[in-house]
């Protein structure tokens, strides 16, 4: 199996992100859980970390991160994930507080013992990475690879140009997608295909277990604001989607193209910017996923999250 860190801010399909990943022990080694700030405060989303354990019956180390954006003021995503970031009602309590060690200096470390081998996955803005690439700048080499659920092709999620995760930290986004490391990216163009019908919240609930019931009540409260604002049938499955996508390369078409992010206030501000049609002749710095097989993704899904307890 790949060994792989798993950087995020759960958040409600982070934490089914993560259900999937642990699901899935013949395709991923999880050698960590990794906190930032984003959906809510660094403190919830640890505590969500330790839920998340708890609730996948798995046991692995959570290192709390950055609880800040490297320059831009902090924004949240609560009214998309509730003020607690886990909108379900029979959650158990964390199985794992977080480590003394700061998740910075644990993916440095990491990531030099084992050179070429570790997956970051990273769910949520880009401040850890980014953190740890400024603090060892042979990091993004040493990688096997970044996989980034964030961005988008096109419009944004968050304001009209920028998806949330890009928009939370564009200046470490920027600093991640331009370092050199191996990047795949599962921005909303292809996430915002990924969604949780009421029939497929439904089959989840009905697989009985623990996990699924979880995972229905959460996707259940997030269909609103889908609904209403998106227009479309249910709540997107994004970091669920980047997850599979370690674990079943071919359910993405990818393309490599030039991306860069805006890092000036204004409009834009957040936005990735994807060379489509390679109209700057600047060199592909990221692997950007561009058509989804939305279907495959979520029968992946369903038989994973059914093997949990
Ligand atoms: C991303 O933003 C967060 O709210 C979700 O967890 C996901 O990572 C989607 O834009
Ligand atoms: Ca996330």
């Amino acid at each position: 199996p790949l060994p792989v860190i798993l950087d995020g801010d759960p958040g409600l399909d982070d934490a089914i992100a993560w259900l999937l990943a642990f699901a899935s022990p013949e395709e991923l080694d999880i050698l960590a859980l990794t906190t930032v700030h984003g959906n809510v405060g660094l403190d919830r989303t640890t505590r969500n970390a330790g839920v998340t354990l708890a609730l996948a019956g798995a046991d692995v180390p959570v290192y709390a991160g950055a609880d800040r954006p490297l320059l831009r003021d902090p924004v949240t995503a609560a009214n998309v994930h509730g003020e607690m970031g886990l909108p379900a009602a029979d959650l158990p309590e964390p199985s794992r507080g977080p480590e003394a060690e700061h998740a910075v200096h644990f993916i440095v470390r990491t990531v030099r013992e084992r050179p070429s081998e570790i997956t970051l996955v990273a769910t949520g803005p880009l401040t850890n990475v980014a953190l740890a690439f400024r603090l060892a700048p042979d990091l993004p080499g040493l990688l096997r690879e970044v996989v980034w659920m964030g961005g988008s092709t096109g419009e944004g999620n968050r304001t009209p140009s920028a998806e949330f995760n890009a928009l939370a930290d564009p200046h470490a986004a920027q600093i991640v997608l331009t370092s050199g490391a191996q990047v795949r990216m599962f921005g909303l163009n292809v996430t915002m295909q990924a969604v949780a019908t009421p029939e497929r919240v439904e089959r989840l609930r009905g697989l009985g277990n623990r996990a699924g019931r979880v995972s229905a009540e959460l996707l259940t409260f997030y269909a609103g604001i889908y609904r209403e604002r998106y227009g479309l049938s249910g709540g997107a499955l994004h970091d669920p989607l980047a997850v599979a996508a370690v674990i079943r390369p071919e359910l993405c078409r990818m393309k490599a193209m030039n991306v860069q992010v805006e890092t000036h206030e204004g409009l834009n501000f957040g936005r990735t910017v994807c060379d489509l049609y390679g109209v700057t002749e600047k060199p592909a710095n990221v692997e950007v996923a561009v058509e989804v097989d939305d279907r495959a993704f979520f029968e992946l899904l369903l038989e994973r999250v059914g093997r949990l307890g």
